[in-house]
């Protein structure tokens, strides 16, 4: 999962650490970054035909982001659960999205949305990690 360039900027990374590790997942790799252009067009690729691709792009690399990988129990599902719907006028209270954004490009997280895509995206984002 992913704290966005909003996230980050407005001081969010600390409590959204906590709430996954208040679940009782475990953090098992975290790596601050600027995202450039090639790594947001191999993340996002299966958005690249959207309307929304652009503004996607241009937000995902405007600033820092916390990437990292976390371990547990069916982890993809819970974290997406912890997160919220994609938007945050519609993420239950109690959620993140639904306590903390209101925009839906700016809605301060990403969260992988199956196993596999959670290793195509360590892949890209923990190059280095042993699988
Ligand atoms: P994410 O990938 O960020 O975890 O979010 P998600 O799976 O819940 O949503 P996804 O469909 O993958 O969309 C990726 C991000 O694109 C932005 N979005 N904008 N303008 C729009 O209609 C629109 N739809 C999606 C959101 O910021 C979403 O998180
Ligand atoms: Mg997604």
């Amino acid at each position: 999962m992913m704290v966005k360039p909003d996230g980050v900027r407005r001081g969010l990374v600390g409590q959204i650490v906590s709430r996954l590790e208040n679940k009782g997942l475990t953090l098992a790799a975290m790596r601050m970054m600027v995202i450039d252009p090639e790594l947001a067009s191999a993340h996002y690729r299966e958005h690249r035909d959207k309307g929304f691709y652009g503004e996607l792009i241009q937000f995902i690399t405007s600033g820092p982001v916390v990437a990292m990988v976390w371990e547990g129990r069916e982890a993809p599902s819970v974290v997406r659960l912890l997160m919220g719907a994609t938007d945050p006028a519609k993420a239950e209270p109690g959620t993140i999205r639904g306590d903390l954004a209101l925009d839906l490009s700016q809605n301060v997280v990403h969260g992988s949305d199956s196993q596999e895509s959670a290793e195509r995206e360590i892949a890209l984002y923990f190059p280095s990690r042993d699988r």
